[in-house]
């Protein structure tokens, strides 16, 4: 009943030019499929142009991130109502190298998330732990926390336009999958907790994403977990042809 949803998240990565090659070419390929909702999560300077490339198909444009307020003095931000403008759709928050790197908390990552609903954008809500966390038997406490900064002040109502992605900080560009058992294990326990905040038939509706390394030789196997709705793709999502295999893995499952 969830339709699963795959985001290539390029994070700092392609000009322009490369960014809309891109697209061209998911677009060519993949925006008719049917099954899956694909997205793609450009530069800020890049949305603009890849919104734009993107009319006419189903493939969503996503921001990395969005700021809380709305306008005023907040040199460097952009506001989710500017990223709307610009042509987005959804908004990434509190991914875990805006966490790690550029002071995100699960409290800044609530109002980000509640900013984007609120412009009409959709909201990816990132969560995840360290391996420091992992190995200290921390992980559900550490998700559990994400979470419920993230969810501040929202109700069932959110459930189309709320997606979770769970990223585990170790699986992040090191190669390094979490095993389809162990994702599914904190996907599972993710529902849960949504189910105690925003009730079953929400939680049952809400999308949750597995990220860290996916590739199309992991993907199929992530997918056919009961709770794994898609992926939020770094590395492979830079190149057409990976992140068309991973799309299609999603579908499948
Ligand atoms: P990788 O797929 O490169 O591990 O990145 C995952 C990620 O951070 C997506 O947001």
């Amino acid at each position: 009943m969830r339709t699963p949803f795959v985001v290539g998240n390029w994070k700092l990565n392609k000009t322009i030019a490369e960014a809309l090659a891109l697209v061209t070419e998911l677009k060519n390929q993949l925006g008719a499929v049917k099954g899956v909702a694909v997205g793609v999560a450009p530069t800020f300077v890049a949305l603009p142009a890849v919104a734009k490339r993107l009319e006419g198909s189903t493939l969503a444009t996503c921001a990395q991130d969005c700021f809380w307020e709305s306008s005023g003095a907040w040199t460097g931000e952009v506001s989710a109502a500017q990223l709307a403008d610009a042509g987005a759709t959804w908004a990434i928050v509190g991914h875990s190298e805006r966490r790690q790197f550029f002071g995100d908390r699960s409290d800044t990552v609530g109002k980000k998330a509640r900013a984007a609903l609120a412009a009409g954008l959709g909201a990816i809500v990132c969560v995840g732990e360290s391996l420091a966390e992992r190995d200290g038997g921390k992980t559900l406490a550490v998700v559990d926390e994400q979470l419920d900064g993230g969810l501040v002040g929202m109700d069932a109502s959110v459930a189309p336009k709320l997606v979770i992605a769970y990223e585990p900080v170790w699986a992040i560009g090191t190669g390094r999958t979490a095993t389809p058992g162990q994702a599914q294990e904190v996907h599972a326990h993710i529902r849960k907790r949504l189910a105690d905040r925003l009730g079953a038939v929400a939680a049952d509706a809400i999308r949750i994403q597995y990220g860290g390394s996916v590739k199309p030789s992991n993907a199929e196997a992530l997918m056919a977990e009961n709770d794994i709705d898609g992926a939020l793709v770094g590395g492979a999502s830079l190149e057409a042809a990976d992140f068309i295999a991973i799309v299609k893995a999603a579908r499948s499952a």
